[in-house]
């Protein structure tokens, strides 16, 4: 799997505005998989740490719909963090990147768009496993 941190996009949503808000959109062309699952986080404490895990097959768009955190992005060479703070901006993250996510502000909604269903067999949770999978 020889993904890298520069195949990792942030993808910005189309919006429509008037005078009673914003509207943003997510249909087909808007993201490069079809969404198969779709799940949240919220009420997390902002001490929280959650990901620590990589992907086999799966992509995912994170989306902050509401508040900020940092996604901290490594593909076994290269390390990145990215904040994300808007909610038409979300981020795709192809297989085979580690990601772990913290900096949770009060209140924040991170929703996850996915290509697949869940699959525990998908995930990677250790790291030295997942330098395996990469072939370093
Ligand atoms: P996990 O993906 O490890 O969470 P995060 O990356 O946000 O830290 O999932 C946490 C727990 O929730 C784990 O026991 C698996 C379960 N889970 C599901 O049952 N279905 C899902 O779609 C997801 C994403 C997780």
């Amino acid at each position: 799997m020889n993904s890298k941190l520069s195949d990792i996009e942030i993808i910005e949503i189309p919006r429509v505005h008037d005078e009673r808000g914003l509207l943003a959109v997510i249909e087909g062309g808007t993201i490069p998989f079809k969404i198969e699952r779709v799940y949240y986080l919220y009420d997390v404490p902002s001490d929280a740490f959650r990901g620590g895990h990589a992907h086999r097959e799966l992509y995912q768009l994170i989306i902050p719909l509401s508040g900020s955190f940092d996604v901290h992005l490594k593909d076994g060479s290269t390390t990145q963090i990215i904040n994300l703070n808007k909610p038409h901006k979300g981020l795709l993250i192809v297989p085979g990147i580690w990601r772990e996510i913290d900096n949770f502000s009060s209140g924040c909604v991170c929703l996850v768009l996915a290509s697949a269903e869940y699959k525990e067999d998908d995930y990677i949770r250790n790291f030295d496993d997942f330098l395996a999978f990469k072939g370093l």
